[in-house]
């Protein structure tokens, strides 16, 4: 089954986890991988969906073995595997991140429909991460909406400081990409 027909498919099971009906494009995804480097120790891109930003990571020249994929869903999860087989895949929410890695990480990337969470469910995604990072270590957020990703309650309790991307109308639906690092 082609990627397309499996994230449409499973975004009609489970819309309100999903939140795109298409996977990031290619423009999009290589803004996300920006940050990341062949020399980075560890990174960790969560809700990895079928894989396209994994491919813009790993387009980096960072060894598979270095990057630990987080994905509530479990279809997208043997797609992952199949795939990168040299991947650490985690069929797992984000938040788990803190119980099962113990790597120090150099950046996060997340997909994770962040924008339409309450601040609680939020709050705990990025907690999990921060917890995992480097200080200052990005944590790169894919947008489709005109407001930062996270909410103001949620960069004020983790002193989040961001900068964003121009707007990626090569993307369906049109998306941004923000940078967020504590502390900077
Ligand atoms: C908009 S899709 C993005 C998928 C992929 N990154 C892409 O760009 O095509 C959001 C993904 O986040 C996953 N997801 C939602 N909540 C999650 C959570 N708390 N932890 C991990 N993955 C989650 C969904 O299952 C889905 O695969």
């Amino acid at each position: 089954m082609s990627d397309l027909s499996l994230f449409l498919g499973q975004f009609l099971r489970r819309p309100s986890e999903i939140r795109a009906i298409v996977p990031t494009g290619r423009a999009a995804a290589n803004e996300m991988a920006r940050p990341v480097t062949r020399q980075m120790e560890a990174v960790a891109e969560i809700g990895a969906g079928t894989g396209t930003i994994t491919r813009a990571i790993l387009a980096s020249g960072l060894s598979p073995e270095r990057l630990e994929l987080y994905e509530l869903n479990a279809a997208f999860c043997d797609r992952l595997r199949q795939r990168f087989p040299r991947t650490v895949v985690h069929n797992l929410p984000a938040q788990e991140m803190v119980n099962v890695g113990y790597r120090e990480l150099d950046a996060v990337i997340s997909g994770v429909p962040t924008l339409l969470m309450p601040d609680a469910l939020q709050a705990a995604i990025v907690g999990a991460a921060l917890s995992r990072m480097k200080r200052g270590a990005p944590f790169v957020q894919i947008t489709y909406g005109p407001r930062p990703p996270l909410s103001e309650v949620v960069r004020a309790r983790f002193n989040l400081t961001h900068v964003k991307s121009p707007r990626i109308w090569a993307n369906l639906p049109p998306a941004r990409v923000y940078v967020f690092r504590q502390g900077a």
